[in-house]
This record gives C-alpha cells, structure tokens and sequence, in this order.
C-alpha cells in the first residue's frame, strides 16, 4: 500500500495484493471471520475486523470510532499544497463539524429530491446506451456505459460544464487509486499531488464564479452556504464539491458493473432481458454480494474491547463490510448470491452517522440504468473471462466487462 494514499482510506492487506485475491476476496473474508475476526495486522498497523455485528457496533459508535485520521497515533500531517483535499469534508470529521457540514447539501440528496431527477437520468441514459450499442454487438460495459452516466448526472447536479467529463474521469480515478507495479512510491505521490492541486484550480474558479452569480446548482448551494452565521472555510466549500464528485462515480460505475457480474454469474440475463427490467432486490443483493466499498477506516479514540481483542486509544481500525455482508450470521447462505433476498440489511452504504449520503442517487441511477441495458438487449453474455480488478484499496469492482449482445 502506498504511504501517498489518504490516510483516512488505507485498507489493504497483504493476502489481497493479488488480481485473483481481490477479484473473489470473498474465501478469504469467511476464513478471517472463522478464526480470526478481529486481527491486528503489524505490517499496516491497523486492526481488521471481520464479522457483521463487529462492523455494524463500529460504524455505528462515532464517539468510539471516529473518522479522523489525525487521531491516529501515527499521523502523519500531508505535506504539500493540494494533497488530502477531501480530508476537509465531512466523510472525516466527527459531529458536531460533521452534522453542519452534511446539513449544507443533506436536502438536494433527500429521497424525494431524488426521484424529481428520474427522467433526466432516464434520458442521460439512453443517450449513452444509443452510442454504446453502436458497437455492433460488442461492448465494454464499463467504459461505455456504466462509467460515463454517474460522472454526466454528478456534474449536471453540482453545475459543471459536462464538456469536462473526460478530465473528471482521471480526476476521481487517480484519487481512489494505488500505485501502480512499475510506479515507485515517490512517483505515485507525485502525480497524486498534481492531479489534486489540477481539480482543486478547477473547482476553484468555478466556486468564486457561483459566489457571484449563484445558480439552481449545487456547487452555488455550497459555495453560498452559512453555518452559524458563518460563510464555510475555502477548503471545506472545495473539499465537499469534490467529495460530491469522487464519492459518486466509481462507486456507482462499480455497482453498475458488478451487478450485470453477478447477473451473468448467476445465469439470470436471460429472465431480465424477457422481462425487460431489473428488480430492485437484485440491485441491493448486488450492494451485499459485491459491494463497491468493501471497507472503511476508523480510529479508535479510548481503549476498547472488540470480539475479545483490545483496540487500543489511537489505533487504526478497517471495518470490513465487504465481509461482513458475506456473514452466516446475518445472511443465511451468505456466500449465495440470491436476488429477491429479504430482508437484506446490508452494510454495502455503509451505517449509522456517515451512512452514504449519496444512496438515493445511486439507487436511483443503478435502477435506470440496468432496467434501460436490459429493454433494449436480447441476449447478452460475457466476452472475456480474465476480469482485472478495479485498482485502489477500498473501491470494488472491475476495470472492464467485454459483453457480447444481441438487440
Ligand atoms: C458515504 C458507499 C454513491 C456521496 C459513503 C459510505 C459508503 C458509501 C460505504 C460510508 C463511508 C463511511 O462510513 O466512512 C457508496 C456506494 C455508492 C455511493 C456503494 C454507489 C453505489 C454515492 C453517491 C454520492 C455519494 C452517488 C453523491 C453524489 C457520499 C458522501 C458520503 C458517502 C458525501 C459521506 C457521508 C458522511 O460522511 O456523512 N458512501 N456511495 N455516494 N457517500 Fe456514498
């Protein structure tokens, strides 16, 4: 793992390093969480815990478990201009900061808000399907489709120029990130700093443009708003327009991708191209079976005992959720991926204070999406079988889905 990755986000462990370990992390998950559920991990000085109620307990204790790196015994302060630009949001504050700062765009992320959106994205969607089943029966389902709607509806929704998408896509790709084989250290964290200190310029002007002139958008929402008669700091009005953008694009990318994965694994292509949709209980089985955040990470902020093992004040902990959706506990069969699974309370958003803010939006755009992709195709199956992982060490997913289809 490199030492350049937000130190809020590093989560990966040696016996993922591998393609094939984290395509199917899933064996090891249930060994972990047989014999060692909760584990302390000398190599990356951090915890690992592995089993539902564990994760559920720690996400769900803010005062326990903070989201602030800085409260980490090791710590490092992030050198450079630019670096650690989402560090000022409200994914690593703890309340009360945390509270003001979701309260500012809470509303337009509010489920009713949300579905007043559904024919946009419903029209986005179509455009893009139009261009991607221009492939003559073949297609990369992630570069073509499932990638370019999140960033198109993101950036309409914040107010930037959709000509730009192409510049976002490295944007957000870089920052969830790791460094690559033949990439040093120093390299990464060089080309790291370059990609923030880029978008930081970017959103920048855009921000000082819509302090102006505000518009129905919500870079002018943010950019205007107050808490306690206060106008936000310049990092934090940066800091969460750009949350806004990196939170919800390989993320929802993912579970577009990662449901058609499970779909054709579990040969069920078929009963959604006859039935022209996608049940949404397929969708939320694809947020527990392969979830496209597998794990986030906490410090613990007083000595605490967890599955018989003491987390102490200071330390590092991953919460697994990608394993703990796999859990027998919660899960009957867990490691079976059943589609109108119910009840199905999945961690695949995460729990408690910083439960996604984003989950209606997603929702929404996985439900579009799949059921648009499935009208409109008559047959459809995998054309490559060697899938690479997506590269970053918290975000699940794949870097490509060759489909071959009929329509
Ligand atoms: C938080 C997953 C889409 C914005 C989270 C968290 C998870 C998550 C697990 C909790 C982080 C933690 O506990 O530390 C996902 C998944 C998505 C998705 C799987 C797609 C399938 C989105 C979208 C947006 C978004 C579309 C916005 C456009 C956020 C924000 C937070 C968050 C702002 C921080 C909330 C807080 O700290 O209160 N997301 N997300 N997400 N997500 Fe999402």
């Amino acid at each position: 793992m490199s030492s350049a990755e937000p130190q809020g986000l590093q989560a990966f462990p040696e016996e993922l390093s591998t393609r094939e370990a984290w395509l199917e992390p899933y064996g090891w998950y249930r060994e972990m969480r047989e014999n060692e559920p909760v584990r302390y991990d000398p190599g990356r000085n951090s915890w690992d815990v592995f089993r539902y109620a564990d994760v559920k307990r720690i996400l769900n204790d803010d005062a326990t478990f903070s989201v602030d790196p800085e409260k980490a015994t090791d710590f490092v302060e992030p050198e450079g201009e630019g670096e650690g630009l989402i560090l000022d949001t409200m994914l690593f504050e703890d309340p009360p900061r945390h509270d003001d700062l979701r309260g500012v765009v809470e509303d337009s992320f509010r489920p009713r808000a949300i579905r007043e959106l559904e024919p946009r994205i419903r029209e986005l969607t179509r455009e893009i399907l139009d261009d991607a089943l221009e492939g003559e029966g073949e297609m990369d389902l992630v570069s073509e489709f499932a990638y370019p709607l999140p960033v198109v509806v993101i950036a309409e929704l914040l107010g930037v120029p959709v000509e730009d998408r192409d510049r976002f896509k490295e944007w957000s790709d870089a920052i969830v990130s790791s460094a690559s084989d033949d990439e040093g250290g120093a390299e990464f964290a060089e080309r790291q700093q370059e990609v923030q200190r880029e978008m930081g310029f970017y959103f920048l002007q855009l921000i000082e443009e819509r302090r102006e002139n505000p518009r129905d958008d919500l870079i002018s929402t943010i950019a205007t708003a107050e808490i306690d008669g206060e106008p936000l700091p310049r990092e934090e009005v940066l800091g969460t327009c750009i949350l806004l953008l990196v939170a919800g694009n390989i993320t929802t990318t993912n579970l577009i991708t990662n449901a058609v994965r499970c779909f054709g694994e579990n040969d069920l292509f078929g009963t959604y191209t006859d039935a022209g949709a996608v049940p949404t209980p397929a969708i939320e089985e694809t947020l527990r079976y392969r979830a496209p955040v597998q794990a986030m990470t906490r410090i613990a902020t007083e000595d605490v005992t967890v599955g018989g093992e003491t987390i102490g004040a200071g330390d590092r902990v991953i919460a697994w959720m990608g394993s703990a959706n796999r859990d027998d506990r919660q899960f009957p069969e867990g490691d079976s991926f059943v589609p109108d699974r119910s009840p199905n309370q999945h961690l695949g958003f995460g729990h408690g204070t910083h439960y996604c803010l984003g989950a209606p939006l997603a929702r929404l755009e996985a439900e579009v999406a799949l059921s648009e992709l499935f009208d409109r195709l008559a047959g459809v199956e995998f054309a490559d079988a060697r899938l690479q992982p997506t590269r970053s060490s918290f975000i699940y997913g794949v870097e490509s889905l060759p489909l071959r289809y009929s329509v």
